[in-house]
């Protein structure tokens, strides 16, 4: 039985931190902004798009948006029309969920399989990387899935603001409206044919005969490749599709204070020197180490993924829990640590010098920290 007296009511409002916004800024700041967060959210279909950083609020270097949207069980719809870009590379991380990716290369480079069509089941923590004129499509699984998508150089919002059926408002902040799709529902299958010739103003390039294969074996096809299983492996060239599997790429250990682990996504190779991505695993702060404060030439976006971020920006200090997302300026002095026992965020860092953990780090076999 339960007893529930006003009393139990208390005021959970607290001052917080001029960081936190409920926007991305038109300009570069130092901010933070929380997961769900909905001032700027468009809804297309049963898809929720989420802008945590834009063009503007990153000075032009990259995007990183969230969608989050129920699987559709009754039909195979895709979320989205296959297409290209020409001068976006799309990147793309499951936060929550699962989602399928299928990717093709527009050429075959030399000495490497040809652009056979490649899928995937991303599960969450699993990383997609989709360079410019690259086809690529992608399904929702799951009731709850959440894509994080980072798009270089920053922009591409306007197309969602384009498709968009409504500009989503919950004052809830739930992910997605929980409503069935209408039979006539867009965000299926994206736009009819007549709207997609429009869509090359926003460097959209529909690819109509492109069929999504089906034949996925343990989440992979072509099958037997070892997703999931085997380590992957970065590309030592920009311009190819590929797939790090969650804990199964390169890993990288600092000691610099308590234990970091590094496992890039995206190099300087790989991001064609315009941006870097990986994630960060932290050890707890060690309470007799002092806080080391960062200076990085570039812009720089963390995201939570597990555990939770402790940040101090020009002298204001903010906790993140998942999914929130903080956005440092260049040359603006901060420091972050862990006050739990196991935190792990996503980075993504404008230019090539990233978060600078790799400088004094070495390989490491593992995606956790030693016992001492
Ligand atoms: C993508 O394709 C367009 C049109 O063919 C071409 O101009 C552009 O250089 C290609 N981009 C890359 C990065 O290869
Ligand atoms: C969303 O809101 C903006 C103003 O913030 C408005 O210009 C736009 O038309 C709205 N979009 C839709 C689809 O209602
Ligand atoms: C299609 O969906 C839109 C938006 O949900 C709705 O306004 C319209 O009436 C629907 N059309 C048909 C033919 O069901
Ligand atoms: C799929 O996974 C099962 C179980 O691990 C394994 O026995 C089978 O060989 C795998 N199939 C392929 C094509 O990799
Ligand atoms: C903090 O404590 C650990 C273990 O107790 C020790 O190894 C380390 O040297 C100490 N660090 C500092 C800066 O005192
Ligand atoms: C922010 O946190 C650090 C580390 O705990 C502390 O030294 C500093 O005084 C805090 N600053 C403010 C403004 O609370
Ligand atoms: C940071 O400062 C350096 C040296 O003054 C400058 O070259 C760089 O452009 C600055 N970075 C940003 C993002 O403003």
């Amino acid at each position: 039985m339960f007893i529930i007296t006003t009393s139990a009511l208390i005021n959970i409002a607290s001052t917080r931190s001029p960081l936190y916004v409920d926007r991305a800024p038109n300009f570069v700041r130092p901010y933070i902004i929380e997961h769900y967060a909905n001032a700027q959210a468009v809804a297309i279909g049963q898809q929720v798009y989420r802008f945590p950083v834009t063009g503007a609020s990153s000075g032009g270097a990259f995007s990183l948006l969230s969608t989050s949207s129920p699987s559709s069980p009754s039909s195979p719809a895709l979320g989205v029309l296959p297409h290209h870009h020409q001068s976006y590379h799309e990147n793309f991380f499951c936060l929550k969920g699962r989602f399928q990716l299928w990717t093709s290369d527009a050429v075959a480079v030399a000495g490497v399989d040809s652009n056979e069509i490649q899928a995937r089941l991303l599960t969450v923590g699993d990383y997609g990387s989709v360079p410019q004129n690259t086809t690529h499509t992608f399904q929702i699984q799951d009731p709850d899935t959440e894509v994080v998508g980072v798009i270089s150089p920053g922009g591409f919002k306007e197309l969602f603001f384009f498709l968009a059926d409504s500009n989503y408002t919950a004052s809830t902040q739930t992910p997605y409206a929980p409503v069935a799709a209408t039979s006539n529902g867009s965000g299926s299958a994206g736009p009819p044919p007549e709207v997609l010739q429009q869509l090359q103003q926003f460097d959209v390039y529909a690819e109509l005969d492109f069929n999504p294969r089906r034949d996925l074996v343990n989440g992979s096809a072509p099958a037997g490749i070892g997703w999931h299983e085997k380590m992957d492996i970065i590309p030592a060239m920009a311009g190819r599709s590929y797939f790090v599997a969650k804990d199964h790429g390169p890993k990288f250990l600092n000691r610099d204070t308590g234990y970091q682990i590094v496992q890039p996504l995206v190099t300087p190779t790989t991001g064609e020197g315009r941006f870097t991505q990986g994630t960060i695993t932290m050890s707890l702060h060690p309470s007799n180490g002092s806080l080391l404060m960062h200076t990085l030439a570039s812009h720089t976006a963390f995201e939570v993924l597990e555990g939770a971020l402790w940040i101090s920006i020009s002298d204001e200090n903010a906790t993140l829990i998942t999914g929130d997302v903080a956005l440092v300026p260049g040359n603006v002095t901060f420091a972050y640590w862990s006050e739990v026992a196991f935190t792990k965020v996503m980075y993504v860092s404008a230019g090539i010098e990233g978060i600078v953990l790799l400088g004094s780090a070495e390989q490491w076999g593992w995606p956790v920290f030693p016992v001492e």
